[in-house]
């Protein structure tokens, strides 16, 4: 198994007098103001879960839009601190956008063009000029920060995700001999039918295609990008080496399937705190006795949210001696709210949420509750602790890390997850209770199944899950990138050697 200590020894190894440098949209840590006082907040979403701990195991500088109403008061001039305020183990540097910019290039072109075109959820990309131009301007502010941070030196540049296409194109721009550029796309990538309504398809891939390497969670994403290039883009594709020369540039194009720190998770889940928070948590929701459904989301439509509350509705309609035994918590963290989308997904959930509490309560007991807040660390473990079901229903998600999440902490092997096929999650999950979450009938029975399951079948699915997450841990994916990115340095070497990327 990967440890922590695996991959930071691989750094040493190997880094040689390279930086490391990880860009993302998203921080890991935001500073907000709350009655009166600076708290510190650990960042939403599977980016930040997955890159926080090899951060901490590697000491580099992570770069970030600081979105945070007080992360100016907490950093230098420059937009630098050290992270986790606890325990500092590497650099985030805060990268400024003017609200214009956030709203073109964040809530826009991100996340109303190519988050909608990337997701097979039926929800219509909007493609603005305006928003492109932010996008555009933005990447190339994040270009000049990162060539901040590195000087004179040379670096492993790490991008994340899509809202930075064109960032592996502008930093090879600036500095082509200094950087080995990476990028990790933790969405799905789409087919070419899909992909080619957009109208800046060509720059997207442009910005791309610069990268040394690419990775996707699953060898069918790369398929779909190669597909889009041999359809766009004039150059040689070798899809048996997983490669794509282009002017002479060479991108690896190649699967990772992103995880979490199994280890750690599991060991802070044991915690006395964790208990202390769980027994709150019980408390406050009336949850004793009770078996305990679970969904942990941020509010957004590709997670299938409304879908999941329809199967309990089927669920309790079918099974009414279900009622007063069982309880279904859905957590929910505020995301995107200022796009229209996300405000009308919140505005459903009250109403489904409300109708389906009047249709099946009784004068002691309902079916579901539904929270918005932000949990710390703890209380999140504390919450998978509680759920004797985890339902992950996303309509399309690249892998799913809570599923993840939830199989670390059930060291007592007696939880069960019900998992959508279309999850990256469950190619590599598939001791889960599969489930089609369009299909109300077949995801109510995949429920109500992990509900009932015999004791020693859960026991022995869970077993076989926790080892595929314990194997293929955070450690392990970021292993695998690294010592691919790693070869670059010596590509020499590795040609000469006939060892193939
Ligand atoms: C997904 C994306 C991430 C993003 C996260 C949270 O997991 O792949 O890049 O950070 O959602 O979304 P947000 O818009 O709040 O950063």
């Amino acid at each position: 198994m990967w440890t922590k200590k695996d991959l930071q020894q691989l750094i040493k190894d190997k880094m040689g007098d390279y930086l490391f440098i990880v860009v993302s949209n998203r921080q890991p840590y935001v500073h907000v103001s709350k009655k009166g006082k600076i708290e510190c907040q650990r960042g939403a979403g599977g980016v930040i879960t997955a890159l926080d701990p090899v951060m901490q195991a590697c000491n580099g500088t992570w770069v970030a839009f600081g979105s945070g109403d007080a992360d100016r008061k907490v950093a230098d001039k420059a937009g630098r601190l050290k992270v986790p305020t606890d325990n500092p183990a590497y650099t985030l540097r805060r990268v400024w956008l003017t609200k214009e910019e956030e709203n073109g290039y964040y809530y826009g072109y991100s996340n109303e063009a190519l988050w909608p075109l990337c997701h097979t959820a039926f929800e219509r990309p909007q493609f603005r000029k305006e928003d492109w131009e932010c996008y555009r301007k933005v990447n190339e502010k994040f270009a000049k920060a990162v060539i901040d941070e590195v000087g004179g030196k040379k670096a492993f540049v790490w991008i994340q995700d899509y809202h930075l296409c064109l960032l592996p194109k502008y930093l090879k721009e600036i500095a082509p001999n200094q950087l080995i550029v990476a990028h990790f796309w933790h969405i799905p990538w789409p087919s070419y039918e899909t992909f080619r309504i957009c109208p800046q398809k060509k720059e997207l891939l442009d910005g791309l295609l610069a990268n040394d390497l690419l990775g996707f969670h699953i060898r069918y994403h790369c398929d779909n990008f190669f597909n889009v290039v041999d359809r766009e883009v004039e150059c040689k594709i070798d899809r048996e080496r997983f490669s794509i020369v282009r002017g002479g540039h060479e991108t690896l194009v190649r699967p990772y399937p992103i995880s979490v720190d199994f280890e750690g998770i599991d060991k802070m889940s044991a915690s006395p705190n964790v208990a202390k928070a769980k027994n709150s948590l019980v408390e406050e929701f009336g949850l004793s006795g009770t078996k305990v459904l679970l969904g942990l989301d941020r509010i957004d439509y590709t997670k299938g949210i409304p879908e999941r509350l329809l199967a309990i509705d089927r669920l309790l309609e079918k099974h009414p001696e279900l009622k007063e035994k069982i309880v279904f918590l859905q957590m929910g963290e505020i995301s995107r709210l200022h796009i229209p989308k996300y405000k009308v997904l919140n505005d459903e959930l009250n109403a489904l949420v409300e109708e389906i509490n009047w249709k099946h309560s009784t004068d002691s007991w309902k079916p579901v509750i539904l929270v918005r807040r932000h949990l710390s660390f703890e209380e999140l473990l504390a919450f998978y602790h509680i759920g004797d079901v985890c339902v992950v229903s996303s309509l399309h998600d690249g892998m799913n890390l809570v599923a993840k999440e939830f199989i670390s902490t059930c060291s007592d092997e007696r939880g069960m997850l019900v998992l959508s096929s279309f999850t990256g999650a469950s190619r590599e999950l598939t001791d889960a209770i599969l489930v089609n979450p369009y299909d109300r009938e077949q995801f109510s029975e995949g429920i109500f199944r992990a509900l009932t399951l015999p004791e020693e079948e859960r026991a022995k699915r869970m077993k076989k899950m926790r080892e595929v997450v314990g194997h293929d841990n955070i450690y392990r994916w970021a292993g695998m990138v690294l010592a691919d990115l790693f070869k670059f340095e010596f590509k020499e070497q590795f040609v000469q050697n006939g060892t193939s990327f």
